[in-house]
């Protein structure tokens, strides 16, 4: 593979050392030609000639490809937090149950689950341990009143990557729902919805898949789409969408069931347009080389004198890397990189947060390490 031939499809290599990713990340040139070629379209032709739905629905195929599931099990959602919000809101609560969340969690996936409080649910938290979620805990907090299990595939302030299958198998033979937040792996790590017994899962397109914000994938396995209630109900929620003129109040034999209304037409092509970027280069050869510029990273800040947080064993690494200084002021260090150097990394929790990509180069996570202050 020729990384450095794919900086073209990354336009920002020319502006900055980007190494944010689990933050915002730059759109790759694909996605948004595809987004420009939707507009060039539009206001020329209208709808006219365009087949937009059908292409949504090539884009939906492709993506329960890269997740492992069906066409029918996918829709599209606005963002993670509206899909970690149908999933709360869309099953039936009694009073004693629980929900198991741990307590590094992005905010997406805590408070649609606190905001059941209110109906008598109870939320279980598993305290992160040296920027890990330690599994066991995870399990021992399962009872007999547990409902779904709600977690990050990678912890977005660790990096800490969860051990889906693990936890789905238990969770299968518990009976208990397992409910993903994948914005921080999806498009560089592999996941597999039917092998790691992931019943619902969320994310947006705007970290590690390069394309737009505003334009996310839900899934909903098949067998629970009768029972996650949609919350959300609109003309393209049914069975006969473009049937108009007569009320048929039945829904769709599928995800689309989670459809509203109209979609985010230039953010689904632009979507799938990095998706197909993605299947293009495949996504082993992508894991391998994020964890490998990581590990030459985590080697350069450990040899300079920094602590760090993020775990490094094989299944745990991912393309974040956490790591603290115990003497430099870590806000200062990240505006310094950025307005001197041009060198974008992330604050997040108390921790320094480095997030390089596939197209970033062995010279630029070199740049990182000696720009950063000594010990
Ligand atoms: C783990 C995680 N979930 C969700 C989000 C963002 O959610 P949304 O797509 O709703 O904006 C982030 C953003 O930082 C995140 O790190």
């Amino acid at each position: 593979m020729d990384w450095d031939a794919l900086r073209d499809e990354f336009p920002i290599t020319r502006n900055y050392n980007f190494q944010n990713h689990a933050a915002v990340a730059p759109v790759c040139r694909r996605a948004a030609d595809a987004a420009r070629e939707y507009f060039a379209h539009s206001e020329q032709y209208g709808y006219l000639n365009g087949g937009f739905y059908k292409r949504a629905d090539r884009v939906r195929a492709r993506l329960a490809e890269l997740m492992g599931g069906n066409p029918d099990e996918v829709t599209f959602i606005k963002n993670t937090s509206e899909g970690l919000s149908l999933v709360a809101n869309g099953l039936t609560w009694s009073t004693g149950d629980n929900v198991v969340i741990s307590n590094a969690e992005f905010p997406a996936n805590v408070y649609p689950w606190q905001a059941l409080r209110s109906r008598g649910v109870q939320v279980r938290m598993v305290l992160e341990e040296d920027g890990r979620i330690p599994i066991e805990q995870v399990i021992e907090m399962i009872d007999s009143r547990t409902r779904v299990v709600a977690i990050s595939s990678v912890q977005f302030a660790s990096g800490f990557r969860t051990d889906l299958a693990t936890l789905g198998q238990y969770c299968q033979s518990k009976g208990v729902l397992l409910c993903v937040d994948a914005i921080q792996s999806l498009g560089v790590l592999p996941i597999d919805v039917e092998a790691m017994g992931i019943d619902f899962l969320a994310a947006d397109g705007h970290k590690w898949l390069c394309a737009p914000e505003g334009a996310g994938i839900f899934y909903v396995r098949k067998q629970l789409q009768g029972h996650l209630k949609p919350t959300s109900i609109g003309w393209m929620s049914v069975k006969e969408p473009w049937n108009f003129s007569k009320y048929n109040f039945e829904f769709a034999d599928s995800a689309k069931r989670y459809d509203s209304g109209s979609y985010n037409l230039p953010g689904i092509f632009a979507l799938g347009a990095a998706v197909d970027l993605v299947f293009e280069i495949g996504i082993e050869k992508i894991a391998n080389r994020i964890l490998t510029l990581t590990d030459r990273l985590v080697a350069g800040l450990k040899d300079k004198g920094y602590r760090i947080v993020s775990s490094r064993a094989p299944t745990e690494a991912s393309g974040i890397v956490a790591f603290t200084s115990d003497i430099h002021d870590h806000e200062t260090i990240q505006r310094h990189l950025q307005t001197e150097h041009r060198i974008v990394i992330a604050v997040r929790s108390g921790r320094l947060r480095a997030s390089p990509h596939m197209y970033n180069t062995e010279r630029e996570i070199d740049q990182l390490v000696e720009t950063l202050p000594k010990h």
